[in-house]
This record gives C-alpha cells, structure tokens and sequence, in this order.
C-alpha cells in the first residue's frame, strides 16, 4: 500500500557499513535501517548462530518452554535493573505491552482510571495506543477517535513536573532522546526531578529506549546514563540486529500485575529472533565494543563540529553517541536526496534534521569517508540554495 515515500534506490546486499544496489553500487549506509543493524549488515557472529538456528528449530508458539527466550530474558535482566521480560516483534508492540501492563498494575492496585502521561514531539509507535501516545499531530491525523488516557506535556518542562504532580498519573512514559521527534536530549537535571516525582508520588517511570537502546548512545541503555531506575523500559530495533524482535522490561512487581493469559504474542520471543538477540546482546554489551562505539563517535562529533564551522546553514549538531541531529536552515530530506547521489544514506528527523544513525562498528576509515561524501554534499546544496 501507499504507505511509504520511498527514495530511488534498490539495494540487494548488505556487509557491515555498506549497501550495494541493483547495479552492484556501493553505498554507505549512515541509517542502519532506522538504528537497527547496530553491528552492521550480516554481523558474522549473528549469522553462524542463525543459520545454526535455521537447522535446529525455528518456530513453537508460547505454549511451551523455549530454552534460548529464556537465555535472552536472563542476559537482559542480568545487564540492565530489570527483573522480567515480555517478547513481541516490534517497537510499537513493545509499547503496547506496557502500556497494557501500567493499566494491568492500575486495576490491580484499585487506582483510579489509568492515565499516562507522555511528552509532545514523542514517537512511540504506530499501532493504535501507541498513535495516542505519541505526542505528534501528524501521527495522530485522520485516526481518530483516539484511544483514551494520555496526556500530553511538554518536553523538558519544569512546568510539566508540577503537573505531573498535580495529575498523578499512573505512569510517564518518555524517550530519553526523542528520535523521530527532531534529535532533542532530556535535559539530565529534569530527569532526575521527573525520577523522584515519580517516586514520590508512586508514578510508574517507563522509558521507550526502542530507538536509544543496544549501544546505540554510548552505554547499552540510555537510562544509564542518567542514573535514574526506571520500573519499565521497551525495546525493539537493535536488539535482533535486523531481525524483527522487541522486549519490554520491568520491575518484579510491576510485572506481577499480568497473570496468565493477560497478554500474548504468537511468534514473540520466537527461537530465531531470540538467537539473534542472544549474540547481538553479548557482543554490544562487552565493554571493548562499547569503547569502540565512544573513540567512533567522539571522532564523529569532532568532525562534524568542524563542519559546523564551514556550512553557517547547519544550525546545531545534537544527539549522544551514534544518534546525531544536525537542524539546519531548509529541507532535510533535499541534502538525504542529495547524499544519495553521492552513495550516501542518510535519514531526516522532522522537516529540518538530518540524522545520522551509522553503525555501531564503523571504523576511523569509515568516518573518514563518510566526511569526505558528507562535505561534498553539503557544497552541493549551499550551491544550489545560493542559485
Ligand atoms: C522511540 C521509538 N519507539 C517506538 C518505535 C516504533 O518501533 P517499530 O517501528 O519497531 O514499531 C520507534 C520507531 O522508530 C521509536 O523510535
């Protein structure tokens, strides 16, 4: 269906940093399909275990034991503040299942009508619950009516924590670094209040880390970096390395509030996807990967800061890690066509953000080369603006 605006580009292959078209045209590939294929394309070590996998078992249902789902919920919850996990094949379904269970956890505790607030510029999915949580318009549009019980404050906002307080939801759900929503970073100061308010108030915290988790900023999960404990967080995306798989975590006693029954997935937590994120989960979370993705990165932000120096039309580089924001004056999707025609694959955030999600792995060679191409795009387009 007409769902997609897609550019003119057929790919056919796919190996570490790299894409080839149909023409056998190599490009590099700075979106690792929307911050999925963290190690890059076909990982080696993913592949042997797949294909192990392939021959071995590929399918059951939930109506039994499956060895490796629980390999990979004991790895998830040995690496993160976690006690239980829930399998699904997405990022949105990932969110539906917590959104499912603040509300499971609000009916069991007699509390009022469940209500939750998220943040406006949020993207959570797009399932119907997730639509409404989403603090976006354009999402939203020509779905109505919304399922009810969001609430939608500003991100960033002292005013917001004061409501918060006010309204005492049952849960705020939020991206640590919203990625859809234009590359902005919660400010670390109004996330340690929203943390204590929660707790104060005995507000559910859950945080959406489908885009910012699996190293994609620096640490495994992003809410490390805040040195807050948040009761329930989703993940999805990189997590399988491309193949389709989500998790949402939580707190032993917030997960009690589903009992049998309660919820479900056919293929969730399959034996597949599950080997995939086994491997993809051992080789982020080794602390020499990740101190690879922070000397990668760091040369990334230096360089792009210096660009920032030639090109007055790049407003502001944002984002951590390997989630980068540049907003410039004019339309980001015309400097992604252009890169194209460069043999570079870069994504907008919003009308005016360029984003660039480059594989965990990338080399200082590829930096290098990503610059080179990037400089000539952007030369391109002053010229063209300045016609
Ligand atoms: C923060 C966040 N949450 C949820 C989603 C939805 O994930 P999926 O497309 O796998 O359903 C996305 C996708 O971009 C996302 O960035």
């Amino acid at each position: 269906m007409n769902t997609y605006s897609r550019l003119p580009l057929s790919i056919q292959k796919g190996k570490g940093a790299y894409v080839w078209s149909d023409k056998n045209e190599a490009y590099l590939d700075f979106t690792s399909g929307i911050a999925t294929c963290n190690l890059g394309h076909c990982p080696p070590e993913v592949q042997k275990a797949l294909e192990q996998q392939l021959s071995n078992l590929w399918h059951t249902s939930n109506l039994y034991h499956l060895p490796k789902q629980e390999e990979l919920a004991r790895l998830l919850v040995e690496k993160s503040c976690f006690d239980q996990v829930f399998f699904c094949n997405s990022g949105a379904e990932a969110n539906e299942a917590a959104i499912k269970l603040v509300r499971a956890f609000a009916n069991n505790n007699h509390k009022k009508h469940a209500s939750i607030v998220t943040f406006q510029q949020s993207f959570h999915g797009r399932t119907l619950a997730t639509v409404a949580a989403t603090g976006q318009e354009k999402i939203k549009s020509g779905f109505e009516p919304m399922p009810e019980g969001f609430i939608h404050l500003p991100y960033n906002d002292y005013q917001s924590l004061q409501t918060i307080r006010e309204l005492e939801p049952t849960a705020v759900m939020l991206e640590l670094l919203q990625g859809e929503g234009g590359v902005v970073r919660a400010d670390p100061d109004w996330v340690k209040e929203l943390s204590s308010t929660c707790k104060e108030k005995e507000i559910l915290l859950v945080v959406d880390e489908v885009q910012t988790g699996m190293g994609r900023t620096g640490s495994l999960f992003l809410y490390e970096q805040y040195n807050v404990e948040p009761d329930i967080m989703t993940l999805a995306k990189g997590l399988g390395s491309g193949f389709p798989i989500g998790a949402m975590l939580a707190k032993e006693e917030v997960a009690a509030a589903f009992k049998s029954g309660m919820h479900g997935s056919t293929f969730g937590g399959n034996p597949l996807a599950c080997t995939a994120g086994i491997e993809t989960l051992n080789i982020i979370s080794e602390e020499s990967f990740l101190k690879n993705v922070a000397e990668q990165s760091q040369l990334l932000h230096t360089e792009l800061e210096s660009l920032l120096d030639d090109f007055s039309f790049i407003k502001e580089k944002r984002g951590k890690g390997m989630l980068i924001g540049l907003e410039i004056n004019g339309n980001a999707i015309d400097i992604v066509k252009m890169a194209l025609e460069e043999k570079l694959l870069l994504l907008s955030a919003g009308p005016n953000v360029v984003r660039l999600l480059p594989p965990l792995t990338i080399t200082q060679e590829d930096v290098v080369t990503f610059v080179q191409k990037f400089t000539k795009v952007l030369q391109q387009y002053m010229e063209v603006e300045h016609e």
